[in-house]
């Protein structure tokens, strides 16, 4: 794939890199640094669809060097959790991001991120204990850690993240303020499939049946925002027409439903239109879903 660079003339064309290692990423982006180039980082863990290339195209529009990483993060995987079967393909992969004209691919091995004797974590608060945090007591610690060590790594002047996992931009926001981490966060809506599902890498764990049956995670936190629209402010109510939309799909398994505060993630009783976010996350056959809608 062609770059045409918007900075130097003699950087006009390049090819894109898979980088495996840190020094020699470092290496690259320290010359392209002196060369006046910003920099925009996509973090992934590969599988990718059109979330992420569309990710990918912001990235683009907006640096002058776009690194992706793509990397399988295994502190942010609980026991029982599909870690040793999350979906790769690192041909497609490959493909897609040197379509999307992506400079360099970080594909780091687990030894190149964590060593044999890694030891320090990011502490994640409040932000990361609500919600998937019920359940996934660790998993937002694994991925503050992933995400501040690939800031430490690729040093980016903005790094890009999807609302598809909204406690995931808020708990690295929260993280970036607090530890006055110099990137600037930036989101894209969710991007969905034909019938209403949020993309995801997991949904091909999902059955024919499943899939039709998993549609009403969408319906239900729409019908919420419609109902809330049409004036309808009572959280418990909202939650319970939701959950009876979800009972009705006997192969979707409702982990929780709740209407919270879009910047604290706290639980409300009443909506605030404009400050709301409906979050849902269910068991549906072997994949576990999420999605989510501001009010
Ligand atoms: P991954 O699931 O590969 O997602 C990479 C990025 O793509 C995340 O920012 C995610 O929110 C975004 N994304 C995924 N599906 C999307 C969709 N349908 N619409 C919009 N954006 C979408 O999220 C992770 O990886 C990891 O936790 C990571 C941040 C890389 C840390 O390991």
């Amino acid at each position: 794939m062609v770059l045409l660079s918007t900075v130097n003339d003699h950087l006009s064309t390049r090819n894109m890199e898979i980088i495996k290692t840190i020094t020699k990423i470092r290496e690259q982006l320290d010359k392209n640094r002196a060369e006046g180039c910003t920099i925009g980082l996509v973090p992934t863990m590969g599988a990718f669809h059109k979330g992420h290339e569309a990710l990918m195209e912001k990235a683009k529009k907006e640096n002058d060097i776009v690194v992706v990483s793509l990397f399988v993060n295994p502190t942010q995987f609980s026991e029982g959790e599909d870690f040793e079967s999350y979906p790769a393909d690192i041909d497609s992969d490959s493909e897609i991001a040197e379509q999307a004209s992506i400079d360099y691919l970080f594909v780091p091995s687990s030894d190149q991120i964590y060593g044999d004797d890694h030891d320090t974590y990011v502490d994640v608060g409040r932000l990361g204990q609500v919600l998937c945090g019920k359940t996934r007591t660790t998993h937002f610690r694994g991925v503050a850690t992933v995400v501040l060590k690939l800031f430490n790594i690729v040093e980016p002047g903005i790094a890009y993240f999807g609302k598809k996992d909204y406690q995931q931009v808020r708990v690295i926001e929260k993280m970036v303020n607090d530890l006055d981490v110099q990137v600037k966060i930036e989101t894209i809506p969710i991007v969905r499939d034909e019938d209403g599902i949020a993309t995801s890498s997991r949904n091909t764990y999902l059955t024919y049946d499943e899939r039709e049956q998993a549609t009403v995670l969408y319906q239900a936190i729409s019908k919420a925002k419609e109902l809330a629209q049409n004036g309808v402010d009572s959280v418990s109510e909202l939650e319970t027409v939701a959950g009876e939309m979800i009972d009705k799909r006997p192969l979707v398994q409702l982990e929780y439903i709740h209407i919270v505060d879009s910047q604290a993630l706290e639980n409300l009783k009443t909506v605030s239109k404009g400050k709301s976010l409906a979050a849902i996350a269910a068991r549906v056959g072997k994949a576990r879903l999420i999605d989510n809608i501001e009010i």
